[in-house]
């Protein structure tokens, strides 16, 4: 099967067909993201939250992001693979922002990065397409402006507010991003974004109106340890599954039920043990 790439997702965006995307942030769950024929893989900040036990994803690093990221492409055969670039990694200056995207590429096998923001990225955006660096958008809910929204609050809903996604969403593709994330906004303003926008927007907490969705792989297998977010739907109870069968291999090494005989070597039958062991 052929790679998808950003044309891929552009031709369905045209054709009318849902982009899926998700994210992995080890090789098993990579392989079976691609494997199952998701479109878009991303290796997301939220690694710090759902893996590593951050409070939020500002304190990730270049190098946790880098190490994940390397996981991932190991298990990545066709999906679009796209790496977050974390909080500091191209906020103080556009050739921070170069040299971090490019390791992405050169020391992880990312095939784009993302970055949170919209108006204010479009220098850094469009030298990253010079330095041959896809780059997907995030705007509306961006984790990495906890501090400066006050929480996970839903972004666009004045008027004004509006007004600067729209402006966001069109400075974006006009310095080349290949995709939009539309982030916990209202529905209605990401249907507008996305009748507008001529890259596909991949939605998240932002309605059924989106070219794609996207979710936290956590989030769908109930591995977050808390109540999901009113976006997000549960496709399986990944904890009571992991919880029952270590309790069960507890249980029967705690009775001396594992390992059986069977799940044991033995000596060949011509050989004895030696007398002194
Ligand atoms: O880090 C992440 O998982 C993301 C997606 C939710 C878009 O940025
Ligand atoms: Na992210």
């Amino acid at each position: 099967t052929p790679r998808v790439t950003a044309d891929v997702l552009l031709q369905k965006k045209r054709a009318g067909q849902p982009i899926t995307a998700l994210t992995a942030y080890d090789f098993p769950t990579a392989r079976l993201v691609d494997e199952a024929g998701i479109d878009l893989v991303l290796v997301g900040d939220s690694v710090g939250m759902a893996v590593l036990g951050y409070e939020n994803t500002l304190p990730v690093t270049m190098e946790e992001m880098l190490h994940h990221t390397r996981a991932v492409s190991r298990g990545v055969r066709r999906a679009l693979l796209v790496a977050d670039m974390p909080y500091g990694s191209y906020q103080a200056s556009v050739e921070d922002g170069i040299r971090n995207a490019v390791r992405f590429v050169k020391e992880a096998g990312a095939q784009a990065v993302k970055i949170e923001g919209g108006r204010k990225h479009v220098d850094l955006i469009a030298r990253l397409a010079d330095a041959e660096v896809l780059v997907v958008g995030h705007i509306g809910l961006t984790p990495q402006s906890v501090h400066r929204m006050g929480g996970y609050r839903v972004q666009g809903k004045s008027a004004e507010a509006m007004d600067a996604l729209c402006a966001d969403a069109q400075a974006l593709e006009a310095a080349g991003a290949i995709a939009i994330v539309l982030e916990g906004i209202p529905r209605e303003l990401a249907t507008v974004i996305t009748a507008r926008s001529g890259v596909p927007t991949i939605g998240i907490g932002a309605g059924p109106d989106c070219d794609g969705q996207i979710l936290v792989f956590h989030d769908l297998f109930n591995l977050t340890f808390s109540a999901p977010a009113k976006f997000s739907r549960r496709y399986a109870d990944g904890a009571e599954f992991f919880s029952r069968a270590i309790e069960q291999y507890r249980d029967d090494v705690a009775g001396r039920s594992f390992p059986s005989d069977a799940e044991s070597y033995h000596l060949p039958r011509e050989v004895q043990l030696p007398r002194e062991v």
